[in-house]
């Protein structure tokens, strides 16, 4: 993974997200198809990782590839948060999110940096925060590692992934991953079970683990009629993201891919 190759792909997502007023990347929860417009169902998701881990004003709370900021600067408005940080590996995106909440009075702050070496001190984080990016990790292992260094004891990180169990369909994507072109999709997936053992492994508990796939399936449906709405002239590389996004809902569909949200806390 380069700079480059990353920006390639996440560039047009930007131009997608402004067209259409959205504050996130990911692809959202909705139990109900049909019911809600997709920045709800991309807020839903974000609600629905976090379920009940227990987050105060004090507390602080790290969104690991934090991309365009909505999802760490909802947190920071419903806990009032004091120290909410977003780490983002694309400079853009990591602008795009500063900008977004210069007036905000819970306002995030935003860093520029790479999930497999967190910029924060040891055990000084509460909650861990990662949606919808560690598939683009090559080494997940040592995310996970950095993870349990950065947490406190006791602390917690929520992490909700697209996984699969048939690996070796997508291998052959991998090789796009080399090419500074939109459709390199960067990823390096993993299936549920792999998570389980890496979580074991890194002494990460496990306290809640939900397969998501079919509430995820109905949100991107309902994002792709919305997009439909918008002119196709309104941004370059628009169509194609997405046609990308129909993709991933019909892989979601055949259940190709999976989608699964973690919580798991560091002993
Ligand atoms: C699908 S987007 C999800 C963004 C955000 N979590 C959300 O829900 O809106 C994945 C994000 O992960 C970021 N990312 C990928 N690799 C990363 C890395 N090694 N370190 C930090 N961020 C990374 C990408 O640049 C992208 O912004």
């Amino acid at each position: 993974m380069s700079h480059r190759t990353m920006e390639a792909h996440y560039r047009p997502n930007w131009e997608l997200t402004q067209a259409h007023g959205l504050n996130a990347y990911n692809c959202g929860y909705a139990e109900t198809p049909g019911v809600g417009t997709f920045d709800e169902h991309q807020q839903a998701l974000v609600w629905r990782l976090l379920g009940d881990v227990d987050i105060r004003p004090d507390s602080t709370v790290l969104d690991v590839g934090c991309g365009i900021g909505g999802p760490i600067g909802w947190m920071a408005e419903r806990y009032r948060l004091r120290r909410a940080i977003g780490l983002e590996y694309c400079q853009s995106s990591a602008q795009a999110a500063e900008e977004r909440y210069r007036h905000q009075e819970h306002r995030p702050s935003f860093l520029q940096g790479d999930a497999h070496c967190l910029p924060l001190a040891d055990a000084s984080a509460d909650v861990i925060f990662n949606l919808e990016s560690a598939l683009h990790y090559a080494n997940k292992q040592a995310f996970l590692s950095e993870c349990r260094r950065v947490l406190r004891p006791g602390g917690t990180l929520c992490l909700g992934d697209i996984t699969t169990r048939t690996k070796v369909m997508f291998a052959p994507i991998q090789w796009l991953n080399l090419l500074p072109v939109q459709f390199n999709c960067n990823i390096h997936l993993w299936s549920d079970e792999d998570y389980l053992e890496a979580f074991e492994a890194n002494g990460l508990q496990v306290l809640r683990h939900e397969e998501a796939s079919r509430s995820v399936a109905h949100a991107l449906l309902d994002g792709l009629r919305e997009m439909a709405r918008i002119s196709w002239l309104s941004s370059s590389g628009f169509r194609r993201r997405r046609l990308l996004l129909a993709i991933l809902q019909h892989r979601f569909q055949a259940a190709e891919l999976t989608y699964d949200l973690f919580a798991v806390r560091k002993s």
